[in-house]
C-alpha cells in the first residue's frame, strides 16, 4: 500500500496552491496515527500501553504569513477558519479546528512567538474510528509551528502539552497514549511506554507478523461519556483499594488481592472495571517480553484476552467490534485480534503471519455485514516513525 495515494496528493496539492499561492516558503509536517498493540484504558491509570504508529498519516503544509492571523484549511473538513494571535477563543460544537487555536495557545503560554501563518491539512486516517486522528493534528500543528516559530519541543513534551490541549482546551479527557506515540514513533517498532514516569522502550516487531486494522465502520461517535464514566470508576476503586492500603495511588500500584481485599467497598461494575485494568497492565508486560523473545503465538493469546476483558469486563465492545474480531480469529494464520482505541466502535486491531493477511482482508469483506456507513475497510500498516518534516515535493511531488 503506498502511504498517500495520488488522488489524495493531488487535492492536497491543489488546496495548497489555490490557498497559498506561491509553494515556495511551505513546509510539510507529517504525523502519524496510531494502533494501539495491546494496554487499552491503562494510559489514564498510570499503566503500560503497547502502541505503534501508523502510515495512515496526517499532513499538515505550513508557511508563515505577514499579518498576525493564523488561516486553517482542511481538505476535507470545514469549515476552515481564521483567527488573531493575540485572542484565541475555543470554538463552540466541537469544531476541528479548536485542536489548531489549543495548540497555539499552549505554545504561546511556553513563549512561543507564534506568528501569522497559514496551515494546509489533509489527511488519510479515518475520522472517529479510534486511530487517533486528532492527537495527529495536535501534534503536527506542535512540531509545525515549533519549527517555524520556536520552541521546539522534546518528543515527550510535545506529547504532553497535546494531551493537555486536549484535556483543557478541546475538553476530551483522555490520557496521554494517543499523542505520545504520534510523537515519538520508531519505524517497525512498537513502544512500550510506562504512562506513570513516561518511560520508554521501543521493541522491534518481526518482519514475518503483519498488523492488520479493520475498520467496522461504525464510528464511535459520543464516546466522551462513557469514556469519563469508566474514568470515574477507576477512581473509585482506587479509593476503595486505598481505604487500607494508602499507598495505592493509581490502580497501576493494584493487584488482584488488593482489588480482592476491598471488593465489599465497591460495586460490581467497578470491580470488574478495575479488573480489567489490573489484568490488562499484567498483559502488556507479558506481551512485550513475548514479542522480545519471538513468541507472537503467545503475543496473539494475550491480545484475544485484552479484548474479552474490555467486552466482558470493561464493557467498552460493541457488536459490531465483537463481529469483526470473531472472523478475523477465524482465519488460519491470524494469532490474536481485538478491539483497538477506546472502543465502543471504530477499529480491530489483528496480528497475522504475513501470509495470512490477504485470506483476512477476503474473510473480512466477505463475511463483515456492510454497515449504514459502507463496508469494512482494511489496511495493512507496518510500524512507522512519529512526527517528522519531510520534503514538501516527496509527498506532492511537482509543487
Ligand atoms: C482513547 C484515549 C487514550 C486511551 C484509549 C484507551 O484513545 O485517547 O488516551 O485512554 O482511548 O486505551
Amino acid at each position: 500500500m503506498s502511504r498517500f495515494d495520488s488522488d489524495f496528493t493531488r487535492r492536497l496539492l491543489d488546496k495548497a496552491r489555490g490557498t497559498f499561492g506561491s509553494m515556495d516558503a511551505v513546509r510539510c509536517f507529517v504525523a502519524p496515527g496510531r494502533v494501539n498493540l495491546i494496554g487499552e484504558h491503562t494510559d489514564y491509570n498510570d499503566g503500560f500501553v503497547l502502541p505503534a504508529a501508523l502510515d495512515l498519516a496526517l499532513v499538515a503544509l505550513l508557511a508563515p504569513r505577514e499579518d498576525n492571523k493564523a488561516i486553517v484549511v482542511s481538505i476535507d473538513k470545514g469549515p476552515d477558519d481564521e483567527f488573531a494571535l493575540d485572542n484565541i477563543p475555543r470554538l463552540p460544537n466541537h469544531e476541528w479546528t479548536n485542536y489548531v487555536r489549543g495548540v497555539v495557545l499552549a505554545l504561546q503560554a511556553k513563549g512561543g512567538q507564534i506568528g501569522g501563518f497559514t496551515m494546509v491539512v489533509g489527511s488519510t486516517i479515518p475520522v472517529g474510528s479510534g486511530l487517533s486522528s486528532s492527537a495527529a493534528l495536535e501534534v503536527a500543528t506542535g512540531f509545525g509551528l515549533g519549527k517555524l516559530f520556536g520552541p521546539e519541543l522534546s518528543g515527550p513534551e510535545l506529547a504532553t502539552m497535546c494531551q493537555r490541549v486536549e484535556n483543557e482546551f478541546v475538553g476530551v479527557n483522555c490520557g496521554i497514549m494517543d499523542q505520545f506515540i504520534v510523537a515519538n514513533g520508531q519505524a517497525d517498532h512498537a513502544l512500550f511506554l510506562d504512562c506513570r514516569d513516561l518511560t520508554t522502550e521501543h521493541v522491534p516487531i518481526p518482519s514475518d507478523l503483519a498488523i492488520v486494522i479493520c475498520d467496522t465502520r461504525h464510528p464511535h461517535a459520543l464516546t466522551d461519556g462513557p469514556y469519563n464514566e469508566r474514568r470515574a470508576s477507576c477512581e473509585e476503586a482506587v479509593e476503595a483499594i486505598a481505604a487500607d492500603q494508602p499507598a495505592v495511588t493509581a490502580l497501576r500500584d493494584a493487584d488482584m488481592d488488593l482489588l480482592n481485599q476491598a471488593r465489599g467497598r465497591m460495586s460490581e461494575p467497578v470491580y470488574k472495571r478495575a479488573r480489567h485494568v489490573i489484568t490488562e497492565n499484567r498483559r502488556v508486560l507479558d506481551s512485550v517480553r513475548a514479542l522480545k523473545q519471538g513468541d507472537a503465538v503467545t503475543f496473539g493469546r494475550l491480545m484475544n484476552e485484552s479484548h474479552d476483558s474490555l467486552k466482558d469486563d470493561y464493557g467498552v465492545s460493541c457488536d459490531q467490534l465483537d463481529q469483526m474480531v470473531n472472523i478475523c480469529r477465524g482465519v488460519d494464520g491470524v494469532l490474536g485480534s481485538r478491539l483497538t482505541g477506546a472502543g465502543f466502535g471504530g477499529c480491530t486491531v489483528t496480528l497475522a503471519r504475513t501470509d495470512a493477511v490477504e485470506r483476512l482482508s477476503e474473510a473480512v469483506l466477505t463475511q463483515y455485514p456492510v454497515q449504514p456507513e459502507g463496508p469494512a475497510l482494511v489496511y495493512r500498516s507496518r510500524a512507522m516513525a512519529g512526527v517528522r518534516e519531510e520534503d514538501p515535493k516527496a509527498i506532492l511531488g511537482d509543487l
